[in-house]
């Protein structure tokens, strides 16, 4: 008999709910807030800086770990930024996005066998890159409206075979910005477990209000056991480029590297050597702060348009989601929902429940991005208010299909 065409390990897999909505979104010219990539372009200085590097000829492989430049350029910024020295030689790894950084940190540590412990809802790359590496995930539940889990929930899930805790901050799809004392209880736990944490900070520099990101690897104790994977994509708005990075412990970097060399070997030469020119005007230009403003001002006209709707809109303090509350409307479920958003009131968005293990647990939620043009934001805003008229019917007649 011949076998199936794929391996066992996709089983499950299918395809992401990414891909899906935008298929939808497309067949129903529906304005697409799902999938998270700005439709606004990048910095001019960043594009440039590329196009330089092109023509200068740096066309050919990289170092394998990555530019001397840029990684220079990553360990001054997160120094810093964070306050904690990194050695560009043997802390830091170039990665093709922070996607890949996941992917060759879980394969450099995770044994067929070991648990890895994952604040749910998580990114949905998460738990495939746990599978791949024969790892166990093993959710803890952040619940709305503020996404707080329960400590003892999160002390139970570590044991003898915990090998990483993987936490995501600013959270995507959340929004919720871990706290030092959340932090603080995972550094005690990794402590007491000997477990490795990664922590993927890809949304450091878009953060709401009073909000603050604490990388866990500068807590006491944690430098040692921390993977801290962070990317340009976001915070450049250059999600293609998928230049990342790892910053670890020589010891852990070792690891890292061993993997990464046989992934992908290296990361794109002239993105590499565009983004250390980006990394080292960024701060003191006043980027950070124009980027975070700008997303403040996106993220007040996309609630205000969903609150119209009679929608309730979860906090948001950091990333570029809002989370809007459906349930008691009538939908029996996330992505009945979002279908429903797409096909009926022309603005896609995401089902969380997407970023479940069991996604029957996930509440009645719908993810909108707002790393979107105002216009764009505008004018979901103007289906969004159709949605807000057909909210005044009976639920039961809506097709929800
Ligand atoms: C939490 C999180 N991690 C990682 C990524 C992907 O990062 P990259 O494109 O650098 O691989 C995303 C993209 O949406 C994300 O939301």
């Amino acid at each position: 008999m011949a076998r199936a065409p794929g391996a066992r390990r996709l089983e499950g897999l299918g395809v992401t709910i990414f891909s899906e909505m935008t298929r939808l979104a497309i067949a129903h010219g529906a304005i697409n807030l799902g999938q998270g990539f700005p439709d606004f372009p990048g910095p001019d200085l960043v594009k440039e800086a590329a196009v330089l590097a092109i023509r200068a000829d740096l066309n050919q492989y990289a170092p394998s770990h990555g530019l001397p430049r840029l990684r220079q350029a990553v360990a001054r910024a997160f120094e810093q930024s964070y306050g904690h020295p990194v050695d560009p030689e043997v802390e830091v790894t170039v990665t093709t996005g922070a996607t890949e950084g996941l992917h060759a940190a879980l394969l450099a540590l995770v044994d067929p066998g070991d648990e890895v412990i994952v604040f749910e809802p998580f990114y949905d790359a998460y738990l495939a890159q746990i599978r791949f590496a024969g790892g166990v995930p093993r959710p803890v539940t952040l619940w709305p409206p503020d996404w707080r889990f329960d400590p003892n929930e999160l002390a139970a899930a570590f044991g003898p075979r915990t090998r990483a805790v993987i936490v995501n901050t600013p959270h995507n799809p959340t929004g919720k910005v871990f706290t030092h004392d959340e932090l603080a209880l995972v550094a005690a736990l990794c402590q007491e477990y000997d477990v490795v944490a990664i922590t993927d900070e890809v949304y450091d520099r878009i953060l709401y209000d009073d909000a603050v990101h604490i990388p866990l690897a500068t807590l006491p104790g944690m430098w040692e056991r921390t993977i801290t994977l962070n990317s340009t994509g976001k915070t450049f708005s250059m999600t293609g480029w998928k230049v990342g990075w790892a910053i670890a412990s020589a010891p852990l970097t070792r690891a890292i590297r061993a993997t990464h060399q046989f992934i992908t070997f290296a990361t794109a030469t002239p993105f590499q050597e565009a983004m250390a020119v980006a990394l080292e005007q960024a701060a003191e230009s006043g980027y950070y702060a124009e980027l975070a403003a700008a997303y403040a001002e996106r993220r007040a006209v996309l609630h205000r348009a969903l609150e119209a709707t009679g929608l309730s809109v979860l906090p948001c303090r950091g990333s570029y989601f809002l989370l809007a509350d459906a349930s008691g409307l009538g939908f029996p479920d996330d992505v009945s929902l979002c279908r429903y958003l797409v096909t009926e009131v022309g603005v896609a968005a995401i089902p969380p429940s997407a970023f479940y293990a069991d996604p029957a647990r996930a509440p009645v939620l719908a993810r909108f991005c707002f790393a979107k043009r105002l216009e764009t934001l505008q004018a979901a805003a103007e289906r969004l208010a159709g949605f807000a008229g057909m909210n005044a019917s009976a639920p039961s007649a809506r097709s929800v299909g």
